[in-house]
């Protein structure tokens, strides 16, 4: 039943546009997430999909339409209240800081507070200095899940590309999202650490989060979308099951002359 659908829904977007410059960079975009699902994002370069997840995390305003996230319509609100209701964001490029260590870098991604914890669920304790060793807890937890435990003292700026894409996303988990936001991840990463970050991804959706991945690397995101949107100039071309969607005559147009990455 439709109600039954809705009651899962935990981003529901309409009609948003952003328009830079007179450049519709979100032309009419809708779309719709179910909670505990992977849903991926992809669509040729410049089709808008990182402008769409600079607009559901509040980075970038839209000029019209509703992103209603958790059943709270949610634009206006400022990026850093919008996270705090658990829905976190990494970027293309990791902004890791690269004078701080691995661990240090985990600890400032911490919001410091109490939510539905999927790593450490931690008990509220009055003494600053003991809410900061559970927030270290959790970050080494979260470093053990990403296999980066041993890399915890090590500043950021020594990592590989594909480690600090790996610490971009610990360092979101730090702030207990509902709703992961991820833009590319798989960039940068060799196979081997590709293939781990997708059994993590899975055993992120075991564990009950909503995932939306952007990537262009098409095995990857068959490997882990329930359902896949297809973004063209700004606005959804095809979405629903990804085997479906990926052999749309219309998709593979959209792709002429940017052609899809066959390997990863
Ligand atoms: N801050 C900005 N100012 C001006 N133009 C932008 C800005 N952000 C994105 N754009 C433009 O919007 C379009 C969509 O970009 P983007 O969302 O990055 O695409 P994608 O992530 O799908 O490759 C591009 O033409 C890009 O140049
Ligand atoms: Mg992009």
């Amino acid at each position: 039943m439709a109600n039954e659908v809705l009651k899962n829904e935990i981003l529901k977007i309409e009609g948003v546009r952003k328009g830079f410059d007179g450049l519709l960079a979100v032309d009419g975009c809708s779309l719709s997430v179910q909670e505990g699902t992977i849903v991926g994002l992809i669509g040729p370069n410049g089709a808008g999909k990182s402008t769409l997840f600079d607009l559901i995390s509040g980075f970038v305003r839209p000029d019209v339409g509703s992103i209603v996230f958790s059943g709270k319509e949610i634009v206006g609100l400022p990026a850093y209240k919008i996270a705090r209701l658990g829905l976190i964001r990494t970027f293309q490029i990791p902004r890791a800081l690269m004078r701080m260590t691995v661990l240090e870098n985990l600890m400032l991604g911490s919001q410091n507070q109490m939510g539905e914890m999927i790593f450490a669920p931690i008990i509220r304790k009055s003494k600053v200095q003991a809410e900061e060793k559970d927030i270290e807890n959790k970050a080494e937890e979260i470093l053990k899940f990403f296999d980066l435990l041993r890399m915890k003292d090590e500043y950021a700026g020594s990592m590989s590309g594909g480690q600090k894409k790996m610490l971009e996303m610990a360092r979101a988990l730090m702030a207990d999202p509902r709703l992961l936001l991820l833009d590319e991840p798989f960039a940068g990463l060799n196979p081997t650490l590709s293939e781990r970050l997708i059994e993590r991804i899975k055993k992120l959706r075991e564990k009950g989060l909503t995932i939306m991945i952007i990537e262009h690397a098409i095995p990857y995101v068959l490997a882990l979308s329930d359902e896949l949107y297809v973004l063209n100039k700004g606005a959804v071309l095809a979405n629903g099951h990804p085997d479906k969607v990926i052999s749309d005559p219309r998709v593979f147009e959209a792709y002429l002359g940017v052609g899809f990455d066959a390997q990863p």
